[in-house]
């Protein structure tokens, strides 16, 4: 299939487009290059071999986006791009909706123009806002979100149901992402967020690299096992496998299909540091402080949907996780 991924050079984004290429796939790739590097298409190639058709487009540029499209037949589109910093969306919503919102909302009138009617949107646990119950399925209901880039995510996955559901020629998976980490074995690709980062594993390889001094825990006094926050740690290149089993369920003509991408393992921070302790063979220096605000006890995913209808399931281990993070991070200038 011709596949289009928009944020093609992002960290999710890359290293499906491996898993593509590895399953025969062609790829049109499109990025506005905000907050990544145009390095990452040759460390896709060096590890596939393959190129891909590239573009430097911003998805709410409808000429630009229009006119690079109309030589292309797409068979089907996958759609990362956007803003994801959860704290940042705070201080700067109308970037957020703007960008998430209108892009996807370009983006859609777009496929509709060409012929296009197949979309794996990414999408994230965090619409569950303070999930009713754990672990997770896909009929939990959706919840308040804590922040503008979760309601990205929540609105534009209502914008998806409602075309799909108002022209039935629309094939629609919403797959909602857990906690992604990790990085391709090679240690070609990785995340690597610009500034200071706001997720955890790659805090902590930048400890473990000294270019931070110590990871601040942020809080153990929740009501969990060790008091710290648990979370549904997925491998990145096991979620990038996920989006090769989607299509199936594209070509099934699922109409509108929602899975969860997670494990369905918690494990806590304090978990997440002594397995990369053990793994790595490093310390980690860390100081409790007080709770983040927004952050919740407990989330993690119960993927048997996922296993069931798209004949998916994690892979990757924890310890896998941790190795793979440092073997990239200890790559990097
Ligand atoms: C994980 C745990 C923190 C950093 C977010 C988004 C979600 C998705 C994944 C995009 C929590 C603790 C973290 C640190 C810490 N992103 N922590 N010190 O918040 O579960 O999910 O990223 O789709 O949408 O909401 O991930 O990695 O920020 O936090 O103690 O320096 O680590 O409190 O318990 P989160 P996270």
């Amino acid at each position: 299939m011709n596949i289009l991924i928009t944020g093609a050079t992002g960290f999710i984004a890359s290293h499906t487009i491996v898993e593509l290429q590895q399953n025969n796939h062609d790829i049109i790739g499109i990025d506005n290059l905000s907050n990544s590097s145009i390095d990452t298409l040759d460390n896709i190639e060096k590890i596939t071999k393959k190129k891909i058709d590239f573009y430097q487009i911003d998805i709410r540029d409808y000429d630009r986006l229009k006119d690079a499209l109309k030589n292309h037949k797409i068979d089907c589109c996958i759609h990362f791009a956007g803003l994801k910093a959860v704290g940042e969306s705070v201080s700067k919503p109308l970037e957020y909706y703007d960008n998430n919102i209108n892009g996807t909302l370009t983006l859609l009138k777009v496929l509709k123009e060409i012929g296009c009617h197949n979309l794996i949107f990414s999408s994230s646990a965090t619409v569950y806002g303070s999930p009713k119950f754990i672990p997770i399925t896909e009929d939990c209901p959706k919840g308040i979100c804590t922040n503008p880039y979760g309601w990205t995510k929540h609105m534009i996955e209502q914008i998806l149901i409602d075309t799909q559901n108002a022209t039935k020629d629309w094939n629609i998976v919403i797959l909602r992402y857990f906690n992604p980490i990790g990085a391709h074995p090679s240690g070609l690709l990785g995340e690597k967020p610009n500034g200071i980062p706001n997720n955890l594993m790659p805090y902590i390889t930048q400890v473990a690299c000294g270019k931070r001094e110590k990871l601040f825990v942020y809080g153990n006094d929740y009501n969990t096992h060790d008091g710290t926050g648990v979370r549904d740690y997925i491998h990145v290149v096991d979620l990038a496998r996920g989006h090769v089993k989607a299509l199936n369920a594209i070509n099934n003509k699922c109409g509108v299909e929602i899975f969860n991408l997670g494990t369905g393992h918690g494990y806590s921070v304090l978990d997440v540091i002594h397995t990369f302790e053990k793994v790595n063979q490093i310390k980690i220096p860390y100081e409790i402080t007080d709770r983040r605000p927004g952050d919740i006890a407990t989330c993690y995913a119960k993927p048997a949907k996922a296993e069931k209808i798209l004949k998916w399931c994690a892979e990757f281990t924890l310890e896998d996780m941790c190795r793979d993070s440092w073997n990239y991070q200890s790559k990097q200038r």
